[in-house]
């Protein structure tokens, strides 16, 4: 063990790591978070000094809020007045404050010999250029824009040409279905959709323009048409080792009416584009995140505090110093990937690495090979992919030299000890220090976690809130725990960063995140509040489950398996699994007279598959002649989840209408 470790759980940051972090002690943390819930205004009115305003806010109104729906609608408004543009922030600030020929992305393709680098000049020339070729087609302020792409530098130029001109990006994660797809396009409307010919993961080829195509065309018969499509030739780049699989896509499927090529719209356009002035309150992007229902949820973030949160968050949780070197392995497609990817880098003129790949093509060393290729200084991953990683054991990681790493990051998930002890021990070899980072699509950027040169670790803790952030914790009734105890995690006033509403839907924002208990923002999250005021985050605890860190409802899950026409009923409940975290075990109550088999389970399979994408697909899918329910009819889930673990300590029984079908589930079990 190393001199770092202390009282057995307790890590204490490296000490050189602590004397030159921005916040460099807990005294010093808590001094700012108390300055940041105490004075707002003041904190980050502060922080705002470093980016241009094109008016500045009115002081009088820099931050208002109501988070109690007995008082009234729920809002949040910061820089009430200031108007500003991100593009611009990103870019034109930075390249006027000297860091033109600075790399903005070192791109690492999918294969190891394909790469690249573009520096900040060269994304802004990029940026204005497919603002012009956005304006051409007629996209306007307040338009919305769908994005469906693969990690290809195309996909920060295409977000922040729509934040130049005042669009609207609604990016959809390329691993999504064409039903999932055209739900999203038909839900934003959007005027026009971006995407790839295809790509490569690992040694599979995505036909991606022929998913938008069907998504397309789905979209159109919901109501709405896409106007153009704007396809980036990626496979024309590929690598010679990916040649010859490269023949086996077909040629792009197009439709002249529609589908252009980006390269044949950039020649022309123009490298220069005003940028268009936005309101603090205009929204910036929407992002869908699974709700209840199969009814895409699009959450909206807006323009001058999703910048303070994101640039905030990024410099002082990875304590990004000039010169460093940031990698962030989340695909943009997801939250992480925008706020940690794209703005929050950006906005402090930062190197990152931007990665296509898998870790494990084309070998289970990719991370490692990576990591040392570039001297990356700050690595940010996800805790499936560490437990992935960790099963190849120490000696992929021992090729290559690690000794550039400062601070390693974990999202999206709970993280087990074991995986947080072998990312310390073996990626950081004791040094670095772990920020363990909570938050959600809706939250924008990091709620809970670290500050690396201040905060004392423990594995599996995702530790004290940010600045700006009040967490509680409130037991069934609402009443707020103190001090030990578990409970809701809940916020009672929000930060800059937070979503402002769901798109076009007001009313189910109000209702998904504030009726539960009146006066605070309800993550769906419980957490546990250890004797040092330690916050462990200890799961979703409403119908949402987290496969792989993907977000996913059992009830969006359940309603795609009832409409196969061989099923009469469907529970879904999650169950431990060793790399994914969780995953998804489903009962299926076939109709009358229709016989389960090999058959339906891959019939099923493939309609998960098809209706929302591969990485929801189920791991087990068994016969369930009847599900345990109450008198009332009732699913107890409770009992579902014990089935699908072998466990036959089940609790009482006694209130379900047919106490006999529990015997007949655990008889059941396909394993
Ligand atoms: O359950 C929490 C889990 O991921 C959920 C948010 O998922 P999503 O909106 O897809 O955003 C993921 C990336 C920010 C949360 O409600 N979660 C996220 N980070 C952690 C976590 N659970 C425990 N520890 C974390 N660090």
């Amino acid at each position: 063990m190393s001199s770092n470790e202390m009282n057995g759980t307790v890590f204490a940051p490296d000490n050189d790591l602590s004397e030159n972090a921005y916040v460099s002690s807990f005294e010093q943390y808590e001094e700012l978070y108390q300055k940041s819930i105490e004075s707002p205004q003041t904190f980050w009115g502060e922080i705002a000094k470093q980016f241009h305003w094109e008016t500045e806010a009115n002081p009088k109104d820099f931050f208002s809020y109501n988070f109690d729906t007995q008082k009234g609608p729920i809002f949040t408004k910061w820089m009430t007045g200031a108007s500003t543009n991100l593009s611009f922030n990103l870019l034109d600030r930075n390249v006027k404050n000297g860091l033109a020929d600075q790399v903005a992305y070192y791109w690492e393709g999918n294969h190891p010999d394909d790469y690249s680098r573009i520096t900040y000049k060269k994304l802004l020339q990029e940026v204005c250029r497919f603002a012009n070729v956005l304006k051409s087609h007629g996209v306007q302020r307040g338009d919305t824009v769908s994005i469906y792409m693969p990690m290809v530098l195309e996909l920060p130029i295409a977000m922040l040409a729509c934040a130049r001109i005042g669009a609207i990006h609604s990016i959809v994660f390329a691993g999504f279905s064409s039903d999932s797809l055209a739900d999203r396009i038909d839900d934003c409307k959007a005027k026009v959709l971006i995407t790839c010919d295809g790509a490569w993961r690992g040694e599979k080829p995505l036909e991606i323009k022929a998913i938008c195509d069907e998504a397309m065309e789905k979209a159109a018969k919901l109501g709405h048409q896409v106007s153009k499509c704007i396809v980036v030739a990626h496979l024309n780049r590929v690598t010679p080792g990916c040649v010859k699989a490269a023949e086996t896509i077909k040629s792009t499927p197009w439709n002249d009416d529609r589908d252009v090529w980006w390269n044949d719209e950039m020649e022309e356009a123009e490298a220069a584009c005003y940028p268009e002035w936005m309101a603090a309150e205009d929204p910036l992007f929407m992002l869908y995140t699974s709700g209840s229902t199969g009814k895409p949820k699009g959450v909206l973030h807006t323009t001058a505090g999703y910048l303070l949160y994101a640039s905030t968050t990024f410099k002082n949780v990875f304590d990004y110093k000039p010169g460093d070197i940031y990698w962030c392995t989340a695909d943009i497609g997801w939250i992480t990937g925008h706020t940690y990817v794209v703005y929050g880098p950006l906005a402090n003129g930062a190197s990152s690495v931007m990665f296509e790949g898998t870790p494990f093509f084309p070998d289970n060393d990719r991370y490692w090979q990576v990591v040392d290729k570039y001297k990356v200084n700050q690595l940010y991953t996800a805790p499936t992919a560490i437990r992935a990683l960790m099963k190849f054991g120490d000696e992929p990681v021992l090729r290559h030299n690690l000794t550039s790493l400062r601070i390693l990051g974990s999202v999206g998930e709970p993280i087990n000890p074991e995986a947080w002890l072998w990312y310390y021990r073996k990626i950081g070899k004791g040094k670095c220090s772990i920020v363990d980072t909570f938050w959600q699509t809706e939250t924008g950027g990091h709620v809970i976690t670290p500050l690396p040169g201040a905060t004392k670790m423990k594995p599996g803790s995702a530790t004290f809130p940010f600045f700006g952030v009040k967490p509680s914790l409130l037991d069934e009734n609402g009443v707020e725990v103190v001090g030990e105890g578990e409970g809701y995690l809940v916020f009672s006033q929000p930060w800059p960063g937070i979503m402002r509403t769901i798109y076009n839907n007001h009313p189910r924002y109000e209702e998904t995140y504030f009726s539960k208990f009146p006066g605070y923002y309800c993550t769906g999250d419980g957490a546990r509040r250890d004797a040092d005021g330690y916050l462990w985050i200890t799961g979703r605890i409403d119908d949402k489950l987290n496969v792989s860190g993907h977000l996913m409802s059992t009830a969006e899950i359940e309603a795609v398996l009832t409409e196969h026409k061989k099923v009469s009923e469907s529970a879904v409940v999650s169950r431990p699994h060793p790399i994914k975290g969780e995953c998804l075990y489903c009962f299926i109550t076939p109709n009358q007279n229709e016989v389960f088999d090999k058959t339906l389970v891959n019939e099923l399979k493939k309609l998960v598959r098809e209706r929302i994408g591969p990485f929801a697909q189920p791991d087990v899918i068994q016969h369930a002649p009847g599900l345990p329910k109450t008198r009332s009819g009732k699913i107890m889930r409770r009992i579902l989840r014990k089935i699908a673990i072998n466990d036959r300590n089940v609790g009482d029984t006694s209130t379900l209408a047919d106490e006999s079908i529990v015997d007949q589930l655990f008889a059941n079990r396909p394993e």
